[in-house]
C-alpha cells in the first residue's frame, strides 16, 4: 500500500469546557505562547477557539458557546480531551479521497475556507472513538491560522522570552483503544494512511504485578508522524487503559509526547510553573548506571527531577510523565529528549507503571 504523503503533524486540536481558562494552564504551565483567536468578537457564533504556539507545537484549544454546537455533548462523554489530530498534506482532496477508498470513514468532506488571506483547505476522516484526522493545506494561506482566527489582541497577551520552557516538537500521540482492538487500528492506519508497524510490545513487556497493556507503534513513512495504540490486556487488577477508557467514556488520546533537546532545564521550568510530574523511586537510580551506561547528564539532578532514561542499540533517551492534567484521569503529557534513540521507553514501563497505579490506587480504581 502506497504511502498517503503526509508533511506532518500540523495542529492537536483540544475540546474543553473552557478554552480560555486552558489557554492560561498551557501558556503559564506549559510555556506556549497564545497566538490567535477566533470568537464572537472574531464573527465566530458558535464557538471560541485559541491557537497556542511553541517551537513547532501547534496546539489548538476549542469550546462551544451553547449547547447547540455539534459537538457539545463530547464535554459529558468524554470531559477535557483531543479531538482531533490534524495532518499537514499537499493536496487535501486527494488525502481524503484515497483515505475514504481505503475504508476510512469521512467526517467533514473537503472544504476550501477563504478570507482576505488567502484558501485555507481541510477534510476530516473519523479515527478511534470520536477522534478524528484533518488533512489540512494552508499552502495558499497566509493568515495566523485558519480562516476565523485573528492574532491575539497584544492587550490581552504578550509574548514572553520567559515563558517558552523549551518544547520544541511533537515526537508522538499515543492512543488507547478497548481490549481486543489495537489490531484493528494498527490496520486502520496501515491500510489507510500507507503507515509501517515499528514496535510492539506485549503484556510480558509491560505488565506489573497488577495491570497489564499491549502496544503497537505506527508511523508515516517519513517517521515524523509516530502514533503508538494501547490496548488493556488481562491481569490481576484493573489496567491503566481500563481506567483511561471507562473516565474518557471510550477510545481516545492518552498522551502527547513533546520532544525538548534539553530535558532538565524544561522539567525545571514547567516544575517552577506548578506542572505534577510521576515520581518513581529513588531505587531506580541506583541501578540506572548499570542499565543504561555513563550518559552526560548529572544522575542527582536526573533524581532530583524525576526523569527516567532508557537506552537501546543507538543511543538513550530522557523522559518523564505528567499527571493527568483534567480531573478525569484520562490525558497526560510526556517530555522526552532523545540522545540518539528511537525508543519510546521499553526498559521504564515496569517503574512507570508502578509509580502509574500508585495514583490508581489513591483514585480507588486499581
Ligand atoms: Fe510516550
Amino acid at each position: 500500500m502506497t504511502d498517503i504523503p503526509l508533511r506532518k503533524i500540523d495542529h492537536v486540536r483540544f475540546f474543553v469546557g473552557n478554552a480560555r481558562q486552558s489557554a492560561f494552564f498551557y501558556r503559564n504551565a506549559f510555556g506556549f505562547d497564545v497566538i490567535a483567536y477566533a470568537g464572537l468578537e472574531t464573527k465566530v457564533r458558535h464557538e471560541a477557539g485559541y491557537v497556542l504556539k511553541q517551537g513547532e507545537i501547534t496546539f489548538v484549544l476549542t469550546s462551544p458557546l451553547s449547547d447547540q454546537h455539534p459537538e457539545s455533548k463530547r464535554l459529558v462523554a468524554h470531559g477535557d480531551g483531543v479531538m482531533d489530530i490534524a495532518l499537514d498534506v499537499t493536496d487535501v482532496r486527494a488525502c481524503y479521497d484515497e483515505a475514504l477508498k481505503r475504508g476510512a470513514t469521512g467526517a467533514r468532506p473537503p472544504e476550501a475556507l477563504e478570507d482576505e488571506n488567502g484558501v485555507f483547505e481541510t477534510a476530516s476522516i473519523r479515527a478511534y472513538g470520536d477522534t478524528t484526522h484533518t488533512f489540512v493545506n494552508r499552502d495558499r494561506y497566509r493568515g495566523v491560522f485558519a480562516p476565523g482566527f485573528k492574532p491575539i489582541d497584544p492587550e490581552r497577551y504578550q509574548e514572553s522570552t520567559e515563558r517558552p520552557v523549551g518544547l520544541a516538537a511533537i515526537d508522538h500521540i499515543v492512543a488507547n483503544v478497548e481490549e481486543g482492538k489495537m489490531n484493528e487500528w494498527v490496520e486502520f492506519y496501515r491500510k489507510v494512511l500507507g503507515f509501517t508497524q515499528l514496535v510492539s510490545f506485549d503484556d510480558k513487556d509491560i505488565s506489573t504485578e497488577y495491570s497489564a497493556l499491549m502496544s503497537k507503534v505506527v508511523q508515516n513513512g517519513t517517521g515524523r508522524v509516530k502514533f503508538p495504540i494501547n490496548e488493556p490486556a488481562q491481569a490481576k487488577r484493573r489496567s491503566q487503559i481500563d481506567e483511561y477508557l471507562q473516565y474518557y467514556g471510550g477510545p481516545g488520546v492518552q498522551h502527547i509526547a513533546l520532544i525538548t533537546g534539553d530535558i532538565i532545564k524544561t522539567v525545571r521550568k514547567m516544575r517552577d510553573n506548578d506542572v505534577s510530574f510521576l515520581r518513581v523511586p529513588q531505587t531506580y537510580y541506583d541501578t540506572l548506571t548499570e542499565r543504561v551506561g555513563t550518559i552526560k547528564e548529572d544522575l542527582k539532578e536526573l533524581a532530583d527531577l524525576g526523569i527516567l532514561v532508557d537506552k537501546d542499540d543507538e543511543g538513550y533517551m530522557l523522559q518523564i510523565f505528567t499527571k493527568p492534567v483534567a480531573d478525569r484521569p484520562t490525558l497526560f503529557f510526556e517530555v522526552i529528549q532523545r540522545r540518539g534513540s528511537k525508543s519510546f521507553g521499553k526498559g521504564n514501563f515496569k517503574a512507570l507503571f508502578e509509580a502509574i497505579e500508585r495514583e490508581q490506587e489513591l483514585r480507588g480504581s486499581l
